[in-house]
């Protein structure tokens, strides 16, 4: 087996685990204080083909974690993440949630090193989940139709010739062709099927992807959206988006979305217009 924990024996925090032959046992309920909302870092799972948690991932899980009573409320009952890597993602999901009873995790990767890994970091902290080799949801969304509650996405979203997306390898995780959003607008496209009624959409963006663009689109399609996180670093701005269906199902009416509370914002009224203005936003 070519996957590797990235624990070793005596590391602080884990010295409960122990690695024979990419073989571990560990004694779960010691490692992980009850407490804890996402995934311990050391009990990633790590593979030279499968993109290691980043500034984008850790951007999701926050934006998660400060939604998580919403969350809590919402009681999903199908949460799904697609393109699910290392798994960082979907076991913060599994623990944060992990007080919901009757609540199941899907997550999808269209490389199988990817699943193989997630599985591997699932299992190290003791949480479950379905884990699928995808090309985004095929071959389960029918099964999926109008039932997930919970879906996020940490796309590849870097700027790419086209032909580099879907080539395979490490350059999956972040080669999105034209602005990054080859692989992005698949999604937007089927967001709509497969979401529920009251279902939440997390999708992780770059400037170059235009956000703003990307909200456009789906308020077209009836959803409603706002800044979860922006986050700004020497190399890239990074927006957490969330979407949601609007209550007024008026998709081509931007007079008044209304949000999940109920509470509309300045924020959600003018939030297409106010990315595409932060997005072009360059310090000096
Ligand atoms: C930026 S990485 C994010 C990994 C992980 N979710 C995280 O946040 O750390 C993008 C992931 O999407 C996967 N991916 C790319 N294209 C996909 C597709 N068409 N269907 C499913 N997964 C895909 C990649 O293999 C990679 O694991």
């Amino acid at each position: 087996m070519d996957v590797a924990l990235d624990v070793v024996e005596g590391q602080p925090g884990s010295s409960n685990v122990r690695l024979v032959n990419a073989e571990y046992k560990v004694n779960k309920s010691l490692l992980l204080p009850p407490e804890r909302r996402s995934a311990d870092i050391r009990l990633v799972a790590r593979h030279t083909d499968v993109y290691e948690p980043c500034d984008d991932s850790y951007a999701l899980v926050d934006a998660l974690l400060a939604d998580r009573a919403n969350l809590c409320e919402l009681h999903p009952s199908i949460c799904l993440e697609v393109g699910c890597g290392s798994g960082y993602v979907i076991t913060s999901l599994a623990l944060m949630l992990s007080d919901l009873k009757d609540t199941r995790f899907i997550a999808t990767d269209i490389s199988k090193s990817a699943v193989e890994t997630t599985r591997l970091t699932l299992e190290a902290h003791n949480v479950n989940a379905d884990v699928l080799v995808a090309d985004l949801v095929s071959g389960i969304d029918t099964h999926l139709a109008g039932a997930v509650d919970l879906l996020v996405f940490n796309p590849p979203y870097v700027p790419t010739p086209d032909d580099e997306v879907g080539i395979g390898g490490i350059a999956s995780a972040w080669a999105g062709g034209h602005k990054g959003r080859i692989v992005i607008d698949c999604m937007l496209e089927i967001v709509d099927s497969i979401l529920s009624p009251k279902g939440w959409f997390y999708l992780v963006t770059v400037a170059a992807n235009c956000p703003g663009e990307i909200c456009q689109i789906m308020r077209r399609k009836g959803f409603a959206s706002r800044i979860a996180i922006q986050r700004s670093t020497e190399e890239e701005s990074l927006h957490v988006l969330k979407f949601w269906r609007d209550a007024s199902n008026e998709a081509s009416d931007s007079s008044n979305p209304v949000s999940p509370s109920g509470r509309t914002s300045f924020m959600q009224r003018s939030l297409p217009h106010h990315l595409s203005r932060l997005v072009s936003f360059k310090p000096t």
